[in-house]
């Protein structure tokens, strides 16, 4: 029963000491002897309390329960750990699409989902003239035929609406380093000749010449870069004077989970600013991102 404290004491006391069962009687003794030194604490010389709950190897319920509680505080444990986990893997993976696991994992990360990408977004044509090229083309200098890079292309979502655009007459050159998305930027913008173009790379550096376009695009990439900083840069470099420049910054609650990189908007405008460019503007645009605007100095 729990709590009943057994007193194991192997006293020899009362054993007779005649005869042969005398002779029997202190072999038993002397075993018995042995066994009380064995469980006497050699310090104190108190005798040891055995336990009657163990003494039969069965556990009492106090044991149990402390067994299951044990139990409960392990698999709570492991459940937290497990949770911990997942999201931990959902951040890297799904909100911040492997940025700080290296550009190699974004890219590859797009290899593996290029062909579900448009599926996912299901690009409206009216909602990309209203919420893309209008505002783009409204911001470009005048030219007849201007020549346009669109950075981080994808699957050539900006190149192809603008070139589907009636009023627009010039070229797009669609820079993409995932060769799976620009497999199927190249399948759609095949129809426009060589009013498109594509390149395989990266923002950093931009395989182009200083001052080469009159305007330039980078939609919903840059927090994917290993450097937004270092890819505007890029951009600002082979816009022309007075072009346009035409990006998003990430918004909401998910854009400030991205640890070291998140800009709100007054720090992203004077980022433009500090890089050589003037009338930045910001417009809330869809979910999750601004648009803004910008137009390279015209220096001198
Ligand atoms: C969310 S998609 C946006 C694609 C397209 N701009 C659009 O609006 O549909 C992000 C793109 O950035 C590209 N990307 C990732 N890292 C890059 C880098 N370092 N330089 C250039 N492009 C990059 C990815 O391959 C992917 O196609």
């Amino acid at each position: 029963m729990c709590g009943l404290k057994l007193s194991l004491d192997y006293s020899t006391d009362f054993l007779p000491r005649r005869g042969s069962a005398d002779g029997f009687a202190r072999t038993h003794a002397l075993d018995a002897r042995q066994i009380s030194q064995k469980i006497t604490q050699p310090t104190t010389g108190k005798h040891i309390q055995a336990d009657p709950k163990g003494f039969h190897g069965r556990p009492g319920k106090s044991e149990n329960s402390e067994h299951v509680s044990m139990t409960f505080l392990w698999i709570f444990i492991g459940l937290i750990f497990l949770g911990t986990l997942g999201a931990l893997a959902y951040w890297l993976i799904v909100i911040t699409e492997g940025v700080y696991l290296g550009r190699r994992a974004v890219v590859w990360m797009y290899d593996l989902t290029a062909h579900k990408y448009d599926g996912i977004k299901q690009y409206e044509a009216d909602a990309e003239r209203l919420f893309v090229v209008r505002p783009f083309l409204n911001h470009l200098p005048r030219h007849p035929a201007p020549t346009l890079l669109d950075v981080a292309a994808g699957t050539g979502r900006v190149p192809y609406f603008l070139l589907e655009e009636p009023t627009f007459n010039g070229r797009v050159i669609a820079l993409e380093p995932s060769r799976k998305m620009l497999a199927i930027a190249a399948d759609k913008l095949r129809p426009y000749g060589n009013r498109a173009a594509l390149a395989a790379g990266t923002a950093v550096p931009l395989p182009f010449a200083a001052d080469t376009f009159h305007g330039v695009t980078c939609l919903e990439a840059l927090e994917f870069f290993p450097s937004d900083e270092a890819a505007l840069r890029e951009m600002v470099r082979v816009l022309r004077p007075g072009g346009s420049l035409m990006v998003t910054r990430r918004t909401g609650w998910e854009a400030k989970t991205f640890v070291g990189r998140y800009r709100d908007t007054e720090q992203f405008e004077a980022l433009l600013a500090d890089l050589d460019l003037m009338q930045v503007e910001t417009r809330p645009w869809q979910m999750d991102y601004d648009l803004v605007l910008a137009r390279k100095k015209v220096v001198g």
